[in-house]
């Protein structure tokens, strides 16, 4: 581990992720949506935190990202803020109060920003909302792109299969990024695309391309925390690393747990006033 970490504990900034494109260092970045496993991910050394709208799945078992609203996600993001130091926190628009209107854009790109205290949003699509885009950029908020699989629309496609492997839609995906990179963007998150393709993107681009399923030669790598940590069985996309095998490890404790409180082992002497 020694030499990859920073020592820095300066907060991260775009700036900073900027630079760290430049000199060819990757960039780390982990959801997170509560302030327990936040402190976790930024005391590990995770260069940026997504309040990801993920959260309508992992946190709330919803099977879509829709359901989730801004009130939650800025719930979210200020219980992951109260515990960061170091890491750069984005919190997700949720679907909804963005897509139709870049005047309700700009108010919920605030109102996230003045109420969870994040660094900054990140909204999915490109030519499609650029308007929206460019609003928040000029209230000085930093908006981060995500293209490729972007589960807000699931609907229109039906599948969460890999994106961008016929021509056309690798232009477009192209052309989009492009787009929000000279409208502002401080970066990109690219979801389910081949490899070959995020690479282009990764090169083509100045600013930092963070993929989650979009291969090797991208500037960062994004997970969601519960599943690189093996917390739940039933989702095993290929690009997904388990880290370790949390449900095993927490269904036993908890085993354990229950067998101890039944025989009356637990609580013991020295576990009692
Ligand atoms: O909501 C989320 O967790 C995300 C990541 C998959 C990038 O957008």
């Amino acid at each position: 581990m020694a030499g990859y970490i920073s020592d820095d504990t300066r907060k991260v900034t775009t700036h900073r992720l900027i630079e760290m494109k430049q000199r060819g260092e990757k960039i780390s970045m982990l959801t997170s949506y509560d302030y327990t496993i936040a402190k976790i991910v930024d005391g590990a050394g995770v260069d940026v935190i997504l309040v990801g709208d993920s959260a309508s799945n992992v946190m709330a078992g919803n099977t879509t990202t829709l359901p989730i609203t801004l009130d939650q996600m800025i719930y979210h993001g200020k219980s992951v803020v109260r515990a960061v130091k170091r890491a750069m926190v984005i919190v997700d628009m949720p679907f909804g109060t963005y897509q139709g209107n870049s005047k309700e854009g700009v108010a919920s790109a605030i109102r996230i920003m003045k109420e969870s205290h994040a660094d900054a949003i990140k909204l999915e699509g490109g030519e499609e909302i650029i308007e929206t885009v460019k609003r928040i950029l000029s209230a000085g908020i930093p908006v981060m792109g995500h293209l490729g699989l972007m589960p807000q629309s699931i609907n229109k496609y039906g599948t969460y299969t890999v994106r961008a492997k016929e021509e056309a839609e690798a232009e477009k995906l192209i052309k989009d990024a492009k787009m929000l990179e000279e409208a502002g963007c401080f970066g990109i998150v690219l979801e389910k695309i081949p490899a070959s393709l995020g690479e282009r993107v990764a090169r083509e681009l100045s600013i930092p391309i963070i993929g989650i399923g979009a291969g090797g030669q991208v500037d960062g790598q994004v997970l969601v925390v519960q599943d690189m940590l093996g917390m739940s069985k039933d989702f095993s996309p290929r690009f997904l690393r388990r880290y370790v095998d949390l449900h095993t490890i927490m269904t036993d404790a908890i085993h354990q747990y229950v067998v101890d409180v039944k025989s009356n082992d637990f609580p013991n002497e020295k576990e009692q006033y």
